[in-house]
């Protein structure tokens, strides 16, 4: 039997990758997969929140696959899988819905913000989103759960819900917790600084994918919004976009940001911003390419997923028929 702790994690389809979710999650689960039992999910369930070209969501959900193996992860070590393939997350999503308070769900940042966004479809499952994605961790009984900070709220929700049904019930469920990664848990937009980098930034030049050219990326590298001093230096309030730059060089080259201050001591933001973009060219090149190549093999990738869901099913099943026999629900025989 696998007794090493388990790890859950997932993405949403709903844009090609970004160098955020790269640094902020993919990166570590790749760095983590060694010494966990790791799931990693294409969570195509939480991607039709918002409106979906069909088409597209399915090409962009097949092609998610392949770039996770080419960012590193191993699909014969992780179990790499489609949420809409494992029919137990709408399950248990629906019996946590009834252990989960309206208020707690009216509270979550990501749902304000996105509910402003998108005025006209703000629609049930935005707002209910977070508790399927409780359901995602808790039926793996999931140990940690590497993310992003934006997600980090979520990840508390989840907890909640499952402190909760475990008073009511016993120890059903493991209490999770969040592994945010030290450098790159908020990569931010390199147009708007403020901002966190997301594939629904306006302005192209603010959001880096990782199958996006090397000029293009450079392209963007050198708009990016700086500040009127001339100094390389790591302050966060004052100098935000000279920061993110540095957490993302800092990432890419594994310099501390002493190293990076030093380094660019006595020169100008032109010569930072180019090496920052081509530090991040050079560590999405073998990623791409691999991309680039497993991206045509269909049928290869229809092996993984396949696999994937047959795998995570059981270990999901498992937790769910507990969970159903606890709530009262009559077993199947
Ligand atoms: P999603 O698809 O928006 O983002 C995927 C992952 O990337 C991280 N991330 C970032 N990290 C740092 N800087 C950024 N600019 C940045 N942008 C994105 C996110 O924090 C996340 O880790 N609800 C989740 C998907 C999900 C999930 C789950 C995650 C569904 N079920 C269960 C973990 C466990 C989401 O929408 O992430």
């Amino acid at each position: 039997m696998d007794t090493k702790p388990i790890i859950f994690s997932g993405i949403q389809p709903s844009g090609d990758l970004t160098l955020g979710s790269y640094i902020g999650a993919i990166k570590n689960w790749v760095e983590l997969a060694e010494d966990y039992n790791c799931y990693y999910c294409i969570v195509d369930m939480h991607a039709i929140t918002a409106r979906q070209v069909p088409a597209e969501l399915r090409k962009r959900t097949v092609d998610q696959l392949a770039q996770y193996i080419a960012c590193g992860l191993d699909p014969q070590k992780n179990t790499i899988f489609i949420q809409s393939h494992v029919p137990a997350h709408a399950e248990l999503g629906w019996i946590l819905n009834c252990y989960t308070m309206y208020g707690e769900l009216s509270r979550m940042t990501q749902f304000k913000d996105k509910s402003a966004k998108n005025a006209d479809n703000i629609n049930a499952g935005l707002f209910d989103y977070p508790v399927l994605m409780a359901a995602d961790i808790l039926l793996y009984q999931a140990d940690l759960v590497p993310v992003g900070d934006d997600q980090r709220q979520h990840v508390e929700l989840t907890r909640d819900i499952a402190q909760r049904f475990n008073g009511v019930y016993g120890d059903v469920f493991k209490i999770p917790q969040t592994f945010n990664p030290k450098v790159g848990a908020r990569i931010m937009s390199l147009s708007t600084p403020e901002n966190k980098m997301s594939k629904s930034d306006k302005d192209p030049n603010g959001c880096i994918y990782i199958m996006q050219k090397p000029e293009d990326i450079m392209r963007s590298f050198k708009r990016a919004v700086t500040d009127s001093e001339t100094c390389v230096r790591y302050d966060t309030v004052n100098k935000k976009g000279i920061s993110n730059l540095m957490q993302i060089y800092s990432v890419a080259t594994g310099k501390t940001f002493e190293q990076i201050e030093n380094e660019f001591v006595g020169k100008g933001y032109g010569d930072f911003k180019t090496a920052v973009g081509e530090s991040v060219v050079e560590m999405l090149r073998p990623i791409r390419e691999e991309a680039t190549r497993l991206m045509s093999d269909k049928a290869y990738l229809e092996g993984i997923y396949k696999e994937g869901a047959e795998r995570a099913a059981y270990a999901a099943n498992k937790t769910l028929r507990k969970v159903q026999k606890k709530v009262g629900f009559v077993p199947r025989g």
